[in-house]
């Protein structure tokens, strides 16, 4: 392929090339890669999801506005309650009679946990908001006596000491949970019960077990290490997954990714890194199911992604002026138009990964590095939330493989960037979505589509992501600064396609194959 520099002025029509055949199939998208998460965190529960009081509430406490807006998303699960909090946390303290819980110091955020809202609500906020629930149990601070525990309270259905103190705490039927997580991010210094990878592969597998024996039907996430830089990356999965291969279902993966140094090209090329990652987790995974001769494939939990980076300096004076407050601002990233072209990029990569990617958590959901932000007057999209959207509701189905010809460009850390990045779903209404992201900054590309075997196609719609100030943010007071225009086509069928997708820019392509 020719080279191009990302950042070349000229603005000529760049060409790029996709061919696509409805046989080159990577897999049956799960639907759990669209997941997300809500920590006890900031303001994610108090005064995100859960404000009694607001006008805006229901009798529950929670914003119905927030509800609309993840019901837009179709979000099908939200891993909970941690994150780094997870890992002090007494899951008996957030039940019962509210005038009952116990007010607990949260040392992985310094604030104090007044436990007003846990399981039993948070239970019923997925109700409400048309998701379920990924709990995960506290391999930190506490063990698998704990973790059996409250299997049985969540999902047995009743005659026993937890399943009947459930029902008495007003939920007759279990909450049927199917999907735990085995702690969070243990091999973090910064972790409350921080572990080396035998202390959490021992853990891990032993949790693993005896919750399948209370209830033989939930799958289970063992940690990762928490980050594809983290010294302990690649030995910490094969010793632990060592220790607990046959018990567990998934492994999980973290990552957040930053623009600190302000350089778009390289920023916009960590899609790059996202995929490697993925792919040295699975070599892993592979090679010790290869060394016990297991029949078993473990596939991939990606449950913490996003961009992450704008509020730290913030945060930390926060955290040193407010410690111990309550429903603090912490970790509220403000998005920016660059940022919702990476996580465009990063959603392709998943949906690239699919045959082993099974879930994966846009990290978080409302306030805590989120795509929605709440005020006491309302809520709105960030940046973020677009390709999010476009992503959960078109890219459900089969994930194809496209053969990409674009010109490509070397950043700070990657070479042979595609500028033109891609990735095909096949829905079962036989509808096609495409979607494409321009990395180039000023260049125009002309997409030409060889659509193959799928015979004659009509583009129903082209939805754009485009601003021309890269910086530009989403707020309050200005909360349709960066939105989709969606250009209604209807062309006539046919076998070859061309589009432009302007610089800059998350597209969405949707054919209709009637
Ligand atoms: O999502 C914010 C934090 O990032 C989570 O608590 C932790 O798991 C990760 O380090």
């Amino acid at each position: 392929m020719n080279k191009h520099d990302s950042t070349a002025t000229d603005p000529t029509l760049q060409k790029a090339r996709l061919i696509l055949d409805k046989d080159y199939v990577i897999s049956r998208i799960d639907d759990r890669l669209y997941g997300s998460f809500i920590e006890q965190l900031g303001r994610a529960v108090y005064g995100g999801i859960y404000d009694p009081g607001n006008p805006r509430s229901d009798k529950n406490g929670f914003r119905r506005d927030v509800i609309d807006m993840v019901k837009k998303l179709n979000v099908p699960l939200v891993r909970y309650p941690g994150g780094n909090f997870l890992s002090g946390f007494n899951w008996e303290d957030a039940i019962g009679p509210k005038e009952n819980r116990p007010k607990r110091l949260d040392l992985a955020w310094f604030t104090t946990e007044t436990n007003e809202f846990g399981m039993h609500e948070f239970f019923d906020w997925t109700r409400e908001a048309g998701t379920s629930m990924m709990y995960a149990v506290n391999l930190g601070t506490r063990g698998l006596d704990e973790a059996r525990n409250v299997v049985e309270y969540a999902n047995h259905p009743g005659g026993t000491y937890w399943s009947d103190l459930r029902r008495k705490n007003g939920a007759e039927q279990p909450f049927g949970i199917k999907l735990w997580c085995l702690g969070n991010e243990m091999d973090g210094p910064w972790q409350i019960g921080q572990k080396t990878a035998y202390e959490y592969g021992r853990a891990a597998n032993e949790s693993a077990k005896v919750m399948k024996w209370v209830d033989p039907t939930i799958e289970v996430v063992a940690c990762g290490s928490s980050a594809y830089d983290m010294p302990t990356f690649g030995s910490w999965e094969m010793e632990m997954l060592d220790l607990c291969y046959e018990n567990v279902d998934y492994v999980s993966l973290h990552r957040y990714y930053q623009n600190k140094e302000n350089d778009l090209p390289n920023f916009l090329a960590k899609s790059v890194d996202m995929d490697a990652f993925i792919k040295t987790v699975v070599s892993i995974c592979d090679a010790i199911g290869g060394k016990k001769h297991s029949k078993k494939k473990l596939n991939l939990s990606f449950d913490e992604w996003n961009v992450w980076y704008h509020s730290n300096e913030r945060d930390a004076e926060l955290k040193s002026g407010s410690r111990w407050g309550r429903s603090l601002p912490l970790l509220e990233d403000v998005y920016n138009f660059e940022d919702a072209l990476l996580i465009g990029g990063l959603l392709i990569t998943l949906m690239r990964n699919a045959d082993r990617v099974k879930i994966a958590c846009l990290a978080q959901l409302v306030n805590v590095i989120a795509p929605i932000m709440t005020s006491v007057n309302g809520c709105w999209a960030q940046t973020i939330y677009w390709p999010y959207l476009h992503a959960s509701t078109y890219g459900r189905g089969i994930s194809l493989q496209p053969v990409i010809k674009s010109p490509e460009y070397s950043s700070t850390d990657f070479d042979d960037v595609p500028l033109v990045d891609a990735s095909a779903v096949l829905a079962d209404d036989e509808s096609l979505t495409i979607f494409a992201l321009n990395r180039s900054i000023k260049n125009p590309v002309e997409l030409s589509l060889d659509l193959r075997s799928f015979g004659k196609v009509r583009l129903m719609e082209h939805i754009i992501l485009h601003h021309d100030d890269i910086k530009a943010v989403n707020t309050e007071t200005a909360p349709d600064t960066v939105v989709p225009s969606s250009k209604k086509v209807n062309t006539a069928e046919t076998e070859k396609s061309v589009i432009e997708l302007p610089a800059l820019s998350w597209n969405v392509l949707r054919f209709s194959q009637k």
